[in-house]
């Protein structure tokens, strides 16, 4: 539907529910439109098609890619080609449906010969990117591969922050292999599926809707399970336990905005660091360097936000 005549009917209608759902359809179009119709760069000469997203608006999560391979090209849809099969399947391994996913690119042109965006490139579709998100909603949102993550955390390797989660703004950002690299090499698809059971967690966090009352609690309860029991958590008993409540739990405070417990592990924190910096030159058992490893995740992350 053209947006022009939507925005026309919004202006006629009366009920305020019923016209603010037909200026988001609008807004939609519009964006839909913009993207379909976009000059702003070269790629635009060699497209068949643009590509903007698909799926639901709003959704709890979208999936961040790079940009559109040729079966995307022809069909102007995202990850329709081997690389979104391989979405799917590791979607699905992990319970989440691709149909409620809200799934985009950093460029929505074709780069030929599937050639990694130019700077400028990239630079040039961020506007159509943020939109997206924008309209997207999510709260969750997964960067696949380096040019995803590289809009976000410019200049880091994927490598570094695959299987981690990171503050950005008002959304949780995670971060994972681009599944074409994953149908290059099994090791990466070893990596991606642990990466997906760490997303599995952290989307059912995400998608916590309980009331503030009893988050609050939780809440609590969390704090105090893992700042009071700071220096047993590190034992290695614990400290994976640990690193479960942590990141749910900072999950949730930022959820709610709940400053006065952010703010309180911005301040534990700092104990945590001490014990594990304590920790150091005694004898390491065979856990300890992956939960010492996990457990410094968590504080960089907290320093970030
Ligand atoms: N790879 C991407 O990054 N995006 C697509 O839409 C398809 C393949």
């Amino acid at each position: 539907m053209d947006p022009a005549a939507i925005l026309k009917q919004a202006a006629r209608t009366k009920n305020p529910d019923a016209r603010a759902k037909l200026f988001s359809l609008y807004k939609k179009q519009k964006l839909v439109r913009d993207i379909k119709t976009c000059a702003g760069c070269q790629l635009y000469h060699t497209r068949k098609n643009a590509v903007p997203w698909s799926g639901p608006a709003p959704a709890p999560i979208a999936v961040l890619g790079e940009g559109p391979g040729m079966l995307e090209d022809e069909q102007g849809k995202p990850f329709v080609g081997s690389a979104g099969q391989l979405l799917n399947k590791l979607l699905k391994e992990i319970d989440l449906d691709r149909d409620k996913i809200f799934v985009f690119n950093t460029v929505c042109c074709r780069p030929p010969n599937n050639r990694t965006p130019l700077p400028d490139e990239l630079v040039a579709c961020e506007k159509n990117m943020r939109t997206q998100l924008d309209i997207s909603e999510a709260k969750l949102v997964v960067l696949l591969g380096a040019t995803a993550l590289s809009i976000f955390k410019p200049g880091e390797a994927v490598g570094a922050w695959r299987g981690r989660w990171f503050i950005a703004g008002d959304r949780v950002f995670f971060a994972t292999y681009h599944p074409a690299a994953a149908l290059r090499s099994p090791d990466r698809l070893k990596d991606m599926r642990e990466d997906f059971q760490t997303l599995k967690k952290l989307a059912r966090v995400i998608d916590y809707d309980r009331d503030r009352e009893e988050v609050n609690r939780l809440m609590t309860e969390n704090i105090e399970y893992v700042f009071n029991t700071c220096p047993e958590a590190l034992n290695p008993a614990n400290a994976l336990a640990l690193w479960e409540r942590l990141s749910e739990w900072a999950c949730r405070a930022y959820n709610c905005r709940n400053m006065y417990l952010l703010e309180l592990a911005l301040k534990k924190e700092k104990e945590l660091a001490r014990a594990l910096a304590e920790f150091e030159g005694k004898p390491i058992m065979e856990s300890w360097p992956r939960i010492t490893e996990v457990a410094a995740r968590v504080i960089e992350d907290l320093r970030r936000f």
